[in-house]
């Protein structure tokens, strides 16, 4: 198979942890006789230092010619500690989902028991844990009108959904439950909300076209306490842009840590391959960040975006053989791991890699 990737590393510990997705997909592509080719691009931060805008036009463009994209983080400290600055990495990243039509955010909540106990939250709580979040992605308070007083003292966001748009995303998390458990969380706020009653209403309508799907509606409130309580009561999450913004950085308690959780942003057309995590900027170019989200997105870009779940599998079980020949970087390591067994990034690259080979 003939494949393009375009890599777009971004800011802060995105450099590091793509490289070891971007070399874990090369060396799959020997293993099985594909032939991916690779080229870069900038975003974010780094976009603006070198050319004043977050996503060039040279970045949209190449995004638009991909087979699919592997993006690292976004983010830099000045701009977390001036948020009057009105040019903002965070800005390229919406950009980019929006152009490219990817409304639909997959986040696997995907658990490797030797992490049981890196979580916080106790392991027989844990144990069995598998869910799929279906986070919206270009829609809601994100995307919706911004608006500041004269005298600044007062400011709104508009949180808007448009039905079309919670129907589509909602036909993708039916069709992924069928294929699993057959169980739909959907979560909203509708009590409140009337956005949130738009979208319960919708996915209420949705639902009659999956009978075998077994339909629950939940509030936000109760489904962050529930995903702690109880995460295996959970299979498929559908939720709206900030809700599941939020409830997926919680969720990555359960698999330990948020350098483990990958993502898949798809859509219209090309899709967008990333870890959960942020640019981390307090340990970028440490060697200390955590390889493996980046290598878990490069998985999932071989399953969605062109089908090859075998090889997929074979990246999931090199990062499983390492977890369990007890290698761990420092956010994934306990009171149990052998000191000697803390690994950089460069190191657990090196190691998933040599176990991909
Ligand atoms: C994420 C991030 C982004 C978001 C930020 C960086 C804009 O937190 O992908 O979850 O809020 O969507
Ligand atoms: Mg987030």
């Amino acid at each position: 198979m003939k494949k393009h990737i375009l890599v777009i590393p971004g800011d802060g510990i995105g450099q590091e942890v793509t490289q070891w997705g971007k070399a874990a997909l090369d060396q799959i592509a020997k293993n099985y006789n594909h032939e991916f080719t690779f080229d870069e691009a900038l975003m974010g931060h780094a976009a603006i230092k070198v050319t004043g805008n977050p996503l060039p036009d040279e970045t949209l463009e190449k995004a638009r010619k991909s087979d699919a994209i592997l993006f690292g983080a976004i983010g830099h400290a000045m701009y977390d500690n001036d948020p009057s600055l009105k040019v903002r990495p965070e800005q390229g990243l919406l950009k980019i989902r929006k152009e490219l039509g990817l409304y639909a955010n997959l986040r696997p909540i995907l658990l490797f028991d030797e992490l049981l106990e890196a979580s916080s939250i106790k392991a027989h709580i844990l144990k069995g844990t598998d869910i799929l979040f279906f986070r919206e992605l270009t829609g809601d308070v994100y995307f919706g009108e911004k608006k500041r007083s004269e005298d600044r003292n007062t400011a709104s966001d508009l949180m808007i959904y448009h039905k079309y748009e919670v129907e589509r995303i909602a036909h993708k998390a039916y069709q992924a439950a069928q294929q699993r458990s057959k169980r739909l969380c959907s979560v909203d706020k509708a009590n409140v909300l009337e956005s949130s009653r738009l979208w319960r209403e919708t996915v209420q309508e949705i639902a009659k076209q999956y009978p075998d799907v077994e339909t629950e509606h939940m509030f936000i409130d109760n489904a962050a306490m529930q995903l702690i309580k109880n995460p295996k009561k959970f299979d498929v999450v559908l939720t709206a842009n900030l809700f599941g913004d939020i409830l997926t950085d919680e969720a990555s308690q359960i698999a330990g840590s948020m350098g483990m959780l990958a993502s898949a942003s798809v859509g219209d057309g090309v899709g967008f391959y990333e870890p959960i995590h942020g640019s981390a900027h307090d340990i970028a170019g440490k060697n200390l960040a955590n390889p493996l989200a980046s290598i878990l997105s490069a998985a999932l870009m071989l399953e969605i975006s062109f089908g090859l779940p075998e090889e997929a599998k074979a990246l999931v079980n090199a990062v499983d053989q390492a977890l369990k020949d007890g290698y761990r970087t420092g956010d994934i390591a306990d009171q149990n791991t052998e000191a000697s067994k803390v690994l950089g990034t460069q190191e657990m690259g090196n190691k998933v890699l040599g176990l991909i080979k």
